[in-house]
């Protein structure tokens, strides 16, 4: 068995498509069990820069087949779109990619939902990607106003039960905005079928089709999307996605029982960023913020949104690789850090005066969230061309000791520039 999952463990963007990327020779399937095309993924593969946000990255590697498993949410307009960008660029697309038929599907009644209750929180608005990923969550809970890509292929049915759910989001999204432009069902039903009619020949029964390669002996990698610290029901609520994007997603977005998974790999940033709103205990408002947003490009593969930076939080973190029973470590992005005169971790928090290395469950007091810091002294050398762990400067060599002690955790792999070889594996 060496069937392997990605997990960020901690609020999304810890360049997890890298780890992937570099690990799919190893692996013969690339699965992606949660989230949409809120999630964002750059690779860089054969000197080209690549961004995906639905497509797994397997897709990118010949000899791989892609699976967009049943616990993700499929926008098939931004689906068939990706799909396109990559076969102008001579990506080949087709039986390499499968997708769920029981995966669901966001419709525009869900980008418009979501646009309008956003903005109804104001100051409190959770900052989402309105990808209208958390309302076609929302529907899928509710099932009432639910529609998987296999009802795409009914067709009767799908235009009977579209047009009554239209009527319904018509009467909802009045109620909440009188002037919405009411939406017309017969022209969604047929743009989707027509998204459904190019999709064919990747839509099958996926969750089938991964218990019968783990019985061949296949090696699975599954990639998750977003981090753990966002997981609907073990993240920051309510400033989260809406998909469990810890490793706990795993088995129900996938139907694949995590026994079948024998490395479990938590990938962390060497700082924290967070896109959106919600507590950040680390963020650093400074020019040492700026300094690490600039260095490090951290605005939203998305969105384009600049990224809140701060120092590596090992509460946050390590309350992430908890919850996802990780393994080991992927330190991505330490060349970012160099140049810094000093480096902070945070090891502990305090709220309200008492001392205390857990996450807290309530946003309140995550809010009220005092780090306690760790200082280390900074290397000021450029690490991007260190290829063996030997190499490094004795400073990031204590940085990384330091962040493996206080997460209990092995580091085994380390990123210093977004190129393959810039990846070196500690033994
Ligand atoms: P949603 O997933 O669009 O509903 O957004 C909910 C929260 O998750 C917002 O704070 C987003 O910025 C954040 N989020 C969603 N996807 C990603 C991602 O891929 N990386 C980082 N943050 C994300």
């Amino acid at each position: 068995m060496s069937s392997t999952a990605v997990i960020g463990l901690q609020w999304g963007d810890e360049a997890k498509g890298k780890i992937v990327d570099l690990l799919t020779d190893q692996h013969d399937i690339v699965v992606r069990y949660q989230g949409g095309n809120n999630a964002g993924h750059t690779v860089v593969c054969n000197g080209q820069t690549y961004k995906l946000s639905l497509l797994p990255v397997g897709v990118l590697r010949p000899g791989i087949v892609s699976v967009v498993a049943p616990g993700v949410v499929i926008n098939p307009r931004a689906f068939l779109g990706e799909i396109d960008q990559l076969r102008e660029r001579n990506v080949p697309v087709g039986d390499n990619l499968l997708v769920s038929d029981r995966a669901h599907v966001v419709f525009p009644y869900h980008v418009a939902e979501e646009a309008v209750l956003e903005k109804s929180r104001k100051s409190d608005a959770i900052g989402t990607t309105m990808r209208g990923i958390g309302t076609c969550y929302r529907d899928k809970a509710g099932r009432t106003h639910a529609m998987r890509m296999g009802d795409l292929y009914h067709v009767d049915s799908f235009r009977q039960r579209l047009a009554e759910i239209v009527i319904q989001k018509n009467q909802l999204l009045t109620a909440l905005l009188p002037d919405f432009q009411q939406l017309d069902a017969a022209k969604i039903a047929e743009e989707y079928l027509g998204y459904a009619a190019r999709l064919a020949p990747h839509v099958t029964d996926t969750t089938s089709y991964l218990h019968t390669a783990l019985a061949q002996g296949k090696r699975l990698l599954f990639e998750g999307a977003q981090g753990s610290l966002l997981d609907i029901d073990h993240g920051s609520f309510p400033y989260v996605t809406s998909s469990n994007s810890s490793g706990c997603g795993i088995h129900n977005g996938s139907g694949v029982p995590e026994r079948n998974i024998s490395r479990m790999i938590g990938v962390v940033k060497a700082y924290t960023t967070r896109v959106g709103g919600g507590p950040f205990p680390t963020e650093l408002n400074n020019s040492i913020g700026q300094h690490i947003r600039d260095v490090g490009k951290e605005y939203g593969t998305v969105t384009g949104r600049p990224r809140r930076c701060g120092w590596f939080d090992a509460v946050a973190a390590g309350y992430g690789g908890r919850i996802s029973g990780v393994d080991c470590l992927a330190v991505m992005l330490l060349d970012v850090l160099s140049q810094l005169d000093e480096l902070k971790v945070c090891v502990a928090y305090e709220i309200r005066g008492e001392r205390t290395i857990n996450f807290p469950s309530h946003v309140e007091e995550l809010m009220l969230a005092q780090p306690v810091y760790r200082t280390l002294p900074g290397w000021k050398t450029d690490i991007s061309h260190v290829r063996k762990l030997g190499d490094f400067p004795g400073a990031t060599r204590a940085y990384l000791d330091t962040l493996a002690e206080i997460m209990g955790r092995p580091v085994e792999i380390i990123s210093v520039g977004p190129d393959r070889e810039q990846t070196i594996l500690a033994d």
